[in-house]
Protein backbone atom coordinates (compact mmCIF):
# COMPACT_ATOMS: atom_id res chain seq x y z
CA UNK A 1 0.00 0.00 0.00
CA UNK A 2 1.18 3.14 -0.90
CA UNK A 3 1.40 5.95 2.10
CA UNK A 4 2.22 9.53 1.84
CA UNK A 5 4.12 11.76 4.48
CA UNK A 6 2.50 14.97 5.01
CA UNK A 7 4.85 17.32 8.20
CA UNK A 8 5.03 14.47 10.57
CA UNK A 9 2.75 11.77 9.51
CA UNK A 10 2.23 9.10 7.24
CA UNK A 11 -1.30 9.05 5.53
CA UNK A 12 -2.65 5.47 3.80
CA UNK A 13 -4.95 5.64 0.98
CA UNK A 14 -8.45 5.03 2.08
CA UNK A 15 -11.40 6.18 -0.33
CA UNK A 16 -10.88 5.54 -4.37
CA UNK A 17 -11.74 8.35 -6.64
CA UNK A 18 -14.39 6.23 -8.24
CA UNK A 19 -16.37 5.86 -4.84
CA UNK A 20 -15.82 9.77 -3.97
CA UNK A 21 -17.56 10.18 -7.32
CA UNK A 22 -20.36 7.65 -6.61
CA UNK A 23 -20.91 9.85 -2.85
CA UNK A 24 -21.01 13.31 -4.99
CA UNK A 25 -23.19 11.88 -7.48
CA UNK A 26 -25.63 10.76 -4.63
CA UNK A 27 -26.00 13.67 -3.35
CA UNK A 28 -26.53 16.09 -6.41
CA UNK A 29 -29.13 13.43 -7.58
CA UNK A 30 -30.49 13.82 -3.60
CA UNK A 31 -30.13 17.52 -3.51
CA UNK A 32 -31.41 17.59 -7.51
CA UNK A 33 -34.86 16.36 -6.50
CA UNK A 34 -35.19 18.52 -2.93
CA UNK A 35 -34.30 21.56 -5.25
CA UNK A 36 -37.10 20.85 -7.87
CA UNK A 37 -37.85 23.92 -9.80
CA UNK A 38 -36.15 26.43 -7.10
CA UNK A 39 -32.88 28.25 -7.70
CA UNK A 40 -30.70 27.23 -4.75
CA UNK A 41 -28.12 29.08 -2.83
CA UNK A 42 -25.02 26.71 -2.37
CA UNK A 43 -22.95 27.82 0.07
CA UNK A 44 -19.65 26.56 -0.39
CA UNK A 45 -17.46 26.38 2.77
CA UNK A 46 -13.73 27.54 2.41
CA UNK A 47 -11.21 25.92 1.97
CA UNK A 48 -12.11 22.43 1.96
CA UNK A 49 -14.83 22.39 -0.12
CA UNK A 50 -13.52 23.87 -3.41
CA UNK A 51 -12.91 20.51 -4.80
CA UNK A 52 -16.22 18.85 -3.95
CA UNK A 53 -18.41 22.20 -4.94
CA UNK A 54 -16.59 21.82 -8.40
CA UNK A 55 -17.51 18.38 -8.83
CA UNK A 56 -21.06 18.59 -7.55
CA UNK A 57 -21.11 22.49 -9.43
CA UNK A 58 -20.59 20.13 -12.79
CA UNK A 59 -22.97 17.89 -11.79
CA UNK A 60 -25.92 19.66 -10.78
CA UNK A 61 -27.80 20.22 -14.02
CA UNK A 62 -30.56 23.12 -12.62
CA UNK A 63 -29.59 26.33 -12.44
CA UNK A 64 -28.04 27.63 -8.80
CA UNK A 65 -25.98 30.61 -7.33
CA UNK A 66 -22.70 29.62 -5.71
CA UNK A 67 -21.84 31.80 -2.07
CA UNK A 68 -18.62 31.40 -0.78
CA UNK A 69 -17.98 31.15 3.17
CA UNK A 70 -14.83 30.79 4.73
CA UNK A 71 -14.04 29.28 8.46
CA UNK A 72 -11.14 28.15 10.52
CA UNK A 73 -11.58 25.77 13.32
CA UNK A 74 -8.65 23.34 13.16
CA UNK A 75 -5.19 22.98 14.16
CA UNK A 76 -3.39 19.60 13.31
CA UNK A 77 -5.48 16.76 13.51
CA UNK A 78 -7.98 18.13 16.37
CA UNK A 79 -10.62 20.26 16.22
CA UNK A 80 -10.20 23.37 18.62
CA UNK A 81 -14.05 24.04 19.00
CA UNK A 82 -13.09 27.22 18.50
CA UNK A 83 -14.44 28.51 14.84
CA UNK A 84 -13.95 32.21 13.21
CA UNK A 85 -15.10 33.68 9.99
CA UNK A 86 -12.73 34.58 7.75
CA UNK A 87 -15.33 35.18 4.50
CA UNK A 88 -18.66 36.53 4.81
CA UNK A 89 -21.61 36.60 2.39
CA UNK A 90 -23.76 39.46 2.08
CA UNK A 91 -27.22 38.94 4.17
CA UNK A 92 -29.04 40.07 0.60
CA UNK A 93 -27.87 37.32 -0.83
CA UNK A 94 -29.28 34.79 0.94
CA UNK A 95 -32.55 36.14 2.37
CA UNK A 96 -35.88 34.78 1.53
CA UNK A 97 -33.93 31.88 -0.34
CA UNK A 98 -33.33 28.31 -0.37
CA UNK A 99 -29.67 28.26 1.48
CA UNK A 100 -27.93 24.84 0.96
CA UNK A 101 -24.51 24.61 2.59
CA UNK A 102 -21.95 22.34 0.98
CA UNK A 103 -19.29 20.97 3.65
CA UNK A 104 -16.05 18.81 3.00
CA UNK A 105 -16.82 17.31 6.35
CA UNK A 106 -18.64 17.12 9.62
CA UNK A 107 -16.47 15.96 12.57
CA UNK A 108 -17.65 17.30 16.09
CA UNK A 109 -20.35 19.70 14.09
CA UNK A 110 -18.65 22.69 15.66
CA UNK A 111 -18.16 24.73 12.54
CA UNK A 112 -21.43 23.56 11.39
CA UNK A 113 -23.19 24.71 14.60
CA UNK A 114 -21.33 28.29 14.48
CA UNK A 115 -22.45 28.07 10.44
CA UNK A 116 -25.72 27.43 11.06
CA UNK A 117 -26.10 30.25 13.61
CA UNK A 118 -24.62 32.85 11.61
CA UNK A 119 -26.49 32.04 8.16
CA UNK A 120 -29.45 32.03 10.20
CA UNK A 121 -29.29 35.22 10.77
CA UNK A 122 -29.21 36.14 7.23
CA UNK A 123 -32.97 34.93 7.19
CA UNK A 124 -32.75 32.35 4.39
CA UNK A 125 -36.27 30.67 3.56
CA UNK A 126 -34.86 27.35 4.24
CA UNK A 127 -31.10 26.63 5.41
CA UNK A 128 -30.54 22.44 4.87
CA UNK A 129 -26.86 21.30 4.74
CA UNK A 130 -24.92 19.17 3.14
CA UNK A 131 -21.62 17.24 3.51
CA UNK A 132 -20.18 15.45 1.45
CA UNK A 133 -18.24 13.19 4.70
CA UNK A 134 -20.02 12.58 7.86
CA UNK A 135 -17.84 11.67 11.05
CA UNK A 136 -21.43 9.81 13.01
CA UNK A 137 -19.51 8.62 15.97
CA UNK A 138 -17.48 12.11 16.62
CA UNK A 139 -20.78 14.36 15.75
CA UNK A 140 -21.85 15.93 19.24
CA UNK A 141 -24.60 18.22 18.43
CA UNK A 142 -28.46 17.62 16.65
CA UNK A 143 -28.87 19.68 14.21
CA UNK A 144 -30.08 17.46 11.47
CA UNK A 145 -27.32 16.77 8.67
CA UNK A 146 -29.91 16.60 5.99
CA UNK A 147 -27.76 15.21 3.31
CA UNK A 148 -25.28 12.79 4.04
CA UNK A 149 -22.51 12.00 0.60
CA UNK A 150 -20.58 9.04 2.89
CA UNK A 151 -20.48 8.14 6.48
CA UNK A 152 -16.72 7.70 7.86
CA UNK A 153 -15.33 6.31 10.99
CA UNK A 154 -13.68 8.74 13.48
CA UNK A 155 -10.69 8.95 11.65
CA UNK A 156 -8.48 11.79 10.41
CA UNK A 157 -8.55 12.32 6.54
CA UNK A 158 -6.88 14.50 3.68
CA UNK A 159 -7.60 15.01 0.03
CA UNK A 160 -10.02 15.98 -2.16
CA UNK A 161 -10.14 19.21 -0.81
CA UNK A 162 -9.37 18.80 3.24
CA UNK A 163 -5.89 19.02 4.59
CA UNK A 164 -3.26 18.54 7.80
CA UNK A 165 -2.26 21.55 8.14
CA UNK A 166 -2.36 22.98 4.43
CA UNK A 167 -1.04 20.00 2.86
CA UNK A 168 -3.03 16.87 1.06
CA UNK A 169 -5.59 19.39 -0.40
CA UNK A 170 -4.37 18.70 -3.89
CA UNK A 171 -4.50 14.82 -3.57
CA UNK A 172 -7.30 13.32 -5.95
CA UNK A 173 -7.97 10.40 -3.41
CA UNK A 174 -8.79 10.22 0.26
CA UNK A 175 -5.79 8.80 2.98
CA UNK A 176 -6.31 8.27 6.44
CA UNK A 177 -4.06 8.73 9.52
CA UNK A 178 -1.64 5.73 9.85
CA UNK A 179 -2.07 5.17 13.09
CA UNK A 180 0.28 3.24 15.35
CA UNK A 181 -0.90 -0.76 15.24
CA UNK A 182 0.62 -1.98 18.62
CA UNK A 183 0.30 -0.50 21.84
CA UNK A 184 3.17 1.80 23.85
CA UNK A 185 3.39 0.52 26.99
CA UNK A 186 6.09 1.01 30.37
CA UNK A 187 7.58 -2.64 31.38
CA UNK A 188 7.78 -2.22 34.70
CA UNK A 189 9.44 -3.90 37.41
CA UNK A 190 12.84 -4.08 40.19
CA UNK A 191 16.25 -4.21 38.99
CA UNK A 192 16.77 -8.03 38.63
CA UNK A 193 13.15 -8.24 37.51
CA UNK A 194 13.97 -9.59 33.66
CA UNK A 195 12.79 -6.12 31.97
CA UNK A 196 15.34 -5.80 29.77
CA UNK A 197 15.59 -9.15 28.44
CA UNK A 198 12.14 -9.66 28.07
CA UNK A 199 11.65 -6.41 26.59
CA UNK A 200 14.13 -7.54 23.73
CA UNK A 201 12.12 -10.32 22.83
CA UNK A 202 9.07 -8.43 22.64
CA UNK A 203 10.54 -5.64 20.44
CA UNK A 204 11.73 -8.76 18.49
CA UNK A 205 8.34 -10.69 18.29
CA UNK A 206 5.92 -7.80 18.01
CA UNK A 207 8.10 -4.73 15.85
CA UNK A 208 8.29 -2.62 18.90
CA UNK A 209 10.74 0.19 19.20
CA UNK A 210 12.47 -0.86 22.58
CA UNK A 211 13.69 2.28 24.65
CA UNK A 212 15.99 1.78 27.61
CA UNK A 213 17.01 4.93 28.94
CA UNK A 214 20.50 3.44 29.62
CA UNK A 215 20.93 2.53 25.76
CA UNK A 216 19.20 5.47 24.69
CA UNK A 217 22.07 7.31 26.95
CA UNK A 218 24.88 5.75 25.40
CA UNK A 219 23.95 5.89 22.20
CA UNK A 220 23.68 9.52 21.90
CA UNK A 221 26.96 9.57 23.47
CA UNK A 222 28.55 7.61 21.58
CA UNK A 223 27.40 9.59 18.05
CA UNK A 224 28.44 12.85 19.97
CA UNK A 225 25.04 14.01 19.59
CA UNK A 226 24.45 17.82 21.23
CA UNK A 227 21.67 15.82 23.79
CA UNK A 228 24.91 13.28 24.45
CA UNK A 229 27.48 16.14 24.94
CA UNK A 230 24.97 17.28 27.54
CA UNK A 231 24.02 13.98 29.08
CA UNK A 232 27.68 13.11 29.57
CA UNK A 233 28.79 15.67 31.93
CA UNK A 234 26.15 14.30 34.00
CA UNK A 235 26.86 10.71 33.95
CA UNK A 236 30.61 11.61 34.01
CA UNK A 237 30.22 13.04 37.33
CA UNK A 238 27.88 10.62 38.61
CA UNK A 239 24.61 12.16 38.65
CA UNK A 240 21.64 11.40 37.23
CA UNK A 241 20.94 12.85 33.73
CA UNK A 242 17.98 15.61 34.19
CA UNK A 243 14.50 14.87 33.33
CA UNK A 244 14.64 17.44 30.40
CA UNK A 245 17.23 15.83 28.57
CA UNK A 246 15.83 12.29 28.93
CA UNK A 247 12.76 13.82 27.74
CA UNK A 248 14.21 15.34 24.80
CA UNK A 249 15.85 12.18 23.75
CA UNK A 250 12.53 10.14 24.02
CA UNK A 251 10.85 13.27 21.78
CA UNK A 252 13.08 12.15 18.74
CA UNK A 253 11.89 8.28 18.80
CA UNK A 254 8.44 9.32 19.21
CA UNK A 255 8.09 11.61 16.69
CA UNK A 256 9.32 9.01 14.22
CA UNK A 257 6.73 8.22 12.43
CA UNK A 258 7.67 4.63 11.13
CA UNK A 259 7.50 3.39 14.94
CA UNK A 260 5.13 1.39 15.52
CA UNK A 261 4.81 1.21 19.23
CA UNK A 262 6.96 1.77 22.27
CA UNK A 263 8.40 -0.62 24.99
CA UNK A 264 9.74 1.91 27.52
CA UNK A 265 12.25 0.45 30.16
CA UNK A 266 14.27 2.39 33.05
CA UNK A 267 11.42 5.33 32.26
CA UNK A 268 9.31 6.63 33.67
CA UNK A 269 11.23 6.33 37.07
CA UNK A 270 9.56 8.82 38.82
CA UNK A 271 6.11 10.37 39.19
CA UNK A 272 7.03 13.60 37.93
CA UNK A 273 8.85 11.55 34.56
CA UNK A 274 5.32 9.49 34.26
CA UNK A 275 3.66 12.96 34.06
CA UNK A 276 6.24 14.72 31.26
CA UNK A 277 5.98 11.17 29.40
CA UNK A 278 1.80 11.40 29.43
CA UNK A 279 2.31 14.94 28.19
CA UNK A 280 4.97 14.59 25.38
CA UNK A 281 2.95 11.56 24.36
CA UNK A 282 -0.09 13.84 24.09
CA UNK A 283 1.47 16.54 21.93
CA UNK A 284 2.26 13.59 19.43
CA UNK A 285 -1.47 12.43 19.26
CA UNK A 286 -0.42 9.31 21.22
CA UNK A 287 -1.08 7.97 24.68
CA UNK A 288 0.40 5.67 26.73
CA UNK A 289 -1.75 2.20 26.87
CA UNK A 290 -0.05 0.61 29.75
CA UNK A 291 2.20 -0.30 32.38
CA UNK A 292 2.85 -3.78 32.59
CA UNK A 293 4.55 -4.53 36.09
CA UNK A 294 6.91 -7.60 36.13
CA UNK A 295 6.42 -8.93 40.24
CA UNK A 296 9.23 -10.76 41.35
CA UNK A 297 9.59 -11.51 45.25
CA UNK A 298 12.23 -9.42 47.02
CA UNK A 299 14.70 -12.53 47.49
CA UNK A 300 14.72 -13.92 44.07
CA UNK A 301 15.86 -10.44 43.20
CA UNK A 302 18.81 -10.34 45.49
CA UNK A 303 19.71 -13.55 44.18
CA UNK A 304 19.38 -12.79 40.98
CA UNK A 305 21.05 -9.52 41.39
CA UNK A 306 24.28 -11.40 43.27
CA UNK A 307 24.17 -13.93 40.27
CA UNK A 308 24.70 -11.28 37.75
CA UNK A 309 27.42 -9.10 39.57
CA UNK A 310 29.41 -12.63 39.77
CA UNK A 311 29.12 -13.20 35.44
CA UNK A 312 29.46 -9.73 34.51
CA UNK A 313 31.97 -8.50 37.37
CA UNK A 314 29.90 -5.49 38.17
CA UNK A 315 31.79 -4.32 41.89
CA UNK A 316 28.61 -2.76 42.92
CA UNK A 317 26.53 -5.82 42.84
CA UNK A 318 27.10 -6.73 46.29
CA UNK A 319 24.43 -7.40 49.00
CA UNK A 320 24.36 -3.66 50.63
CA UNK A 321 24.36 -1.82 47.30
CA UNK A 322 21.31 -4.35 46.09
CA UNK A 323 19.57 -3.40 49.04
CA UNK A 324 19.58 0.48 48.72
CA UNK A 325 18.56 0.35 44.82
CA UNK A 326 16.02 -2.00 45.62
CA UNK A 327 15.26 0.53 48.17
CA UNK A 328 15.31 3.33 45.85
CA UNK A 329 13.07 1.36 43.72
CA UNK A 330 10.65 1.11 45.93
CA UNK A 331 10.69 4.75 47.15
CA UNK A 332 10.96 6.39 44.26
CA UNK A 333 10.00 4.53 41.39
CA UNK A 334 7.24 2.16 42.65
CA UNK A 335 4.76 5.34 43.02
CA UNK A 336 4.31 5.36 39.29
CA UNK A 337 2.23 2.26 39.70
CA UNK A 338 -0.38 4.10 41.24
CA UNK A 339 0.12 6.89 38.97
CA UNK A 340 -1.33 4.04 36.07
CA UNK A 341 -3.55 2.68 38.59
CA UNK A 342 -5.15 5.88 38.86
CA UNK A 343 -5.56 5.61 34.48
CA UNK A 344 -6.79 2.15 34.98
CA UNK A 345 -3.85 1.21 32.71
CA UNK A 346 -1.99 -1.38 35.13
CA UNK A 347 -1.18 -4.92 34.46
CA UNK A 348 0.80 -7.15 36.69
CA UNK A 349 2.51 -10.29 35.05
CA UNK A 350 4.05 -12.88 37.39
CA UNK A 351 8.23 -12.46 37.03
CA UNK A 352 9.41 -16.01 38.08
CA UNK A 353 10.13 -18.88 35.96
CA UNK A 354 11.70 -19.63 32.78
CA UNK A 355 12.39 -16.64 30.25
CA UNK A 356 9.81 -18.03 27.25
CA UNK A 357 7.25 -18.86 30.47
CA UNK A 358 7.51 -15.31 31.40
CA UNK A 359 6.84 -13.70 27.91
CA UNK A 360 4.18 -15.84 27.37
CA UNK A 361 2.57 -14.03 30.29
CA UNK A 362 3.86 -11.17 28.71
CA UNK A 363 1.91 -11.68 25.48
CA UNK A 364 -0.58 -12.73 26.98
CA UNK A 365 -1.41 -9.34 28.75
CA UNK A 366 -0.07 -7.40 25.60
CA UNK A 367 -2.80 -9.06 23.72
CA UNK A 368 -5.64 -8.18 25.68
CA UNK A 369 -4.87 -4.08 26.08
CA UNK A 370 -6.83 -2.40 23.25
CA UNK A 371 -5.69 0.09 21.52
CA UNK A 372 -6.41 3.25 22.94
CA UNK A 373 -7.12 5.77 20.66
CA UNK A 374 -6.88 9.62 21.28
CA UNK A 375 -9.38 11.80 20.12
P1 LIG B 1 -15.90 20.15 13.24
O1 LIG B 1 -16.09 21.57 13.62
O2 LIG B 1 -15.25 19.34 14.32
O3 LIG B 1 -17.15 19.47 12.71
O4 LIG B 1 -14.83 20.13 12.09
C1 LIG B 1 -15.14 20.64 10.86
C2 LIG B 1 -13.94 21.14 10.11
O5 LIG B 1 -12.74 20.56 10.59
C3 LIG B 1 -14.05 20.72 8.68
O6 LIG B 1 -14.71 21.70 7.95
C4 LIG B 1 -12.62 20.50 8.29
O7 LIG B 1 -12.04 21.72 7.87
C5 LIG B 1 -11.94 20.06 9.54
N1 LIG B 1 -11.89 18.57 9.65
C6 LIG B 1 -12.67 17.73 10.38
N2 LIG B 1 -12.32 16.45 10.23
C7 LIG B 1 -11.29 16.45 9.38
C8 LIG B 1 -10.50 15.41 8.80
O8 LIG B 1 -10.66 14.21 9.03
N3 LIG B 1 -9.52 15.81 7.94
C9 LIG B 1 -9.29 17.12 7.63
N4 LIG B 1 -10.00 18.12 8.15
C10 LIG B 1 -11.00 17.78 9.00
MG1 LIG C 1 -9.62 22.35 7.38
Amino acid sequence: MKTIKLQDKIFEPYISKEQIARAVKKLTGEIESYAGNDEPVFVVVLKGSFIFASDFSKAYTKNAVFEFYRLKSYEGTASTGDVKILLDIPAKSLRGKKVIVLEDIVDTGNTLEKIIEELQKKQPAELKIATLFYKPEAYQKTYPVDFIGMEIPNDFIVGYGLDYDELGRNLPEIYRLKKRNMIDFILFGPPGAGKGTQARILRDKLGLTYIATGDMFRHHIKNETPLGKKAKVYIERGDLVPDEITIDMIKEIISDPEVKGIIFDGFPRTVRQAKFLDKLMAEKDLIIDALIALEVPEEILVKRLLERGKTSGRSDDNEETIKYRLKQYHDKTEPVKDYYKQQGKYYEVDGVGDIEEVNQRLLNVISGIKLREKV
